[in-house]
């Protein structure tokens, strides 16, 4: 059986218990900001070939875990593997990011689309937990993660990255029961790799709703929102301390947070334009906040870090009736290939040296 948990802070504070510090990872922590990781895909190829092989995955995983005194690990991965085991055909182009050969453009191409078997389609990713699970001994809590039904569905429409989601938003607009049938679909996927994951060893699961903030309010609670309560609702997770938490990450999502804690997650994720004293007193103590600097505050000097890092930690503490608990400290969205990880140092330390209890 797995070994004990060393550092439990992370999975303590989504559960609002009292913690000796305030738990810190941050989105993107393994990523090309890092010589190694930069050392570990020009072997592996590409960045689809170290997705796909569990041994390298493993090994990008653990990376940022041996510089910085993080208090949880994330599956390297991408939330893209979901469509491309469901026969879209998932290729990136250098400087051009994530495109897909066969995009969903029909009401028959989503007629075609089905649950992918986990097994077969992405046994790639659940062997890495299992790895992961392994390697790290009980060293920090794994996050497994799944992307958004309206976040996959607005890569498989679009065929890739969008400006404006116009192809997207006109379904939405023009054959909405059609798009409600490929949301349908990619929430009972999603559902399905997240329980697979957690089944393989994942020990807390974040969904990214990375575009839940280009909808108008009546269109993300008709497209995006229904949908993640139907994950909340409907995911598995067990009870008490082995409950496998679930995050609920949106960007441009902060005016949700009353209906993102209503909906039964563990934890809500917000970003950066959001205030975390704005979002506690909202959440009232329902849910965990994970979140949510500035990511370009890594682009300060260390002084102006630690300043920024003792802002959000206080903006939480003053929303949540002067107490700190219930809070894991991260960015409000993913790190960038040109930041510089002494500042991610600076960052880790800050936020467990002015959080001490
Ligand atoms: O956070 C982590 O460290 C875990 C790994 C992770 C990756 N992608 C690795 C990755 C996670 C959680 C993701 C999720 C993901 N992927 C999201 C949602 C999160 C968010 O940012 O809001 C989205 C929208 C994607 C789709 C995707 N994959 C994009 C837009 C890109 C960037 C393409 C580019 O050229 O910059 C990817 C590729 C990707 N996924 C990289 C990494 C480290 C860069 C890979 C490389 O070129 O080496």
């Amino acid at each position: 059986m797995s070994s004990p948990l060393r550092n439990d802070r992370f999975l303590r504070a989504l559960r609002r218990e009292p913690v000796d510090c305030t738990p810190v990872w941050l989105m993107r922590q393994a990523g090309r900001y890092l010589p190694e990781y930069r050392a570990t895909r020009a072997r592996a190829g590409s960045f689809l070939g170290m997705a796909k092989n569990p041994e390298i995955a493993c090994e990008v995983t653990l990376q940022p875990l041996e510089r910085f005194d993080l208090d949880a690990a994330i599956l390297f991965s991408d939330i893209l593997t979901v469509p491309d085991a469901m026969g879209l055909g998932l290729y990136f182009v250098e400087g051009e990011g994530p495109k897909f050969h066969n995009p969903v453009r029909s009401t028959a191409d989503i007629a075609r689309l089905a649950v992918p078997d986990m097994e077969s389609e992405l046994g790639y990713v659940t062997d890495a937990v299992r790895l992961i699970r392994r390697e790290l001994d009980g060293k920090v809590p794994l996050i497994g993660f799944s992307g958004s039904p309206w976040t996959l569905a607005c890569y498989m429409v679009e065929g890739g990255g969008s400006k404006d989601f116009a192809r997207i938003k006109a379904m939405a607009l023009n054959e909405p029961a059609a798009l409600h049938r490929l949301l349908e679909v990619t929430t009972d996927a999603v559902i399905a790799y997240l329980a697979a994951q957690r089944a393989a060893g994942a020990q807390a699961l974040q969904v990214f709703d990375t575009w839940g903030g280009v909808l108008s309010p009546v269109m993300y609670r008709e497209f995006s929102l229904r949908y993640l309560q139907r994950i909340a609702a409907e995911l598995e997770r067990g009870e008490g301390d082995e409950r496998t938490p679930l995050i609920l990450f949106g960007k441009g999502t902060g005016q949700y947070v009353d209906e993102l804690a209503a909906t039964g997650t563990d934890g809500v994720g917000v970003d950066w334009t959001t205030g975390l004293d704005t979002a506690a007193r909202v959440a009232a103590g329902r849910v965990a906040l994970q979140g949510n600097l500035d990511p370009t505050t890594l682009y300060g000097a260390p002084e102006a870090i630690r300043r920024e890092v003792g802002r959000v930690l206080d903006a939480y503490r003053d929303g949540n009736n002067g107490s700190r608990e219930g809070h894991v400290f991260n960015l409000g969205h993913g790190m960038s290939p040109d930041m510089n990880p002494e500042n991610v140092a600076v960052l880790v330390q800050a936020v467990h040296e002015l959080s001490r209890r």
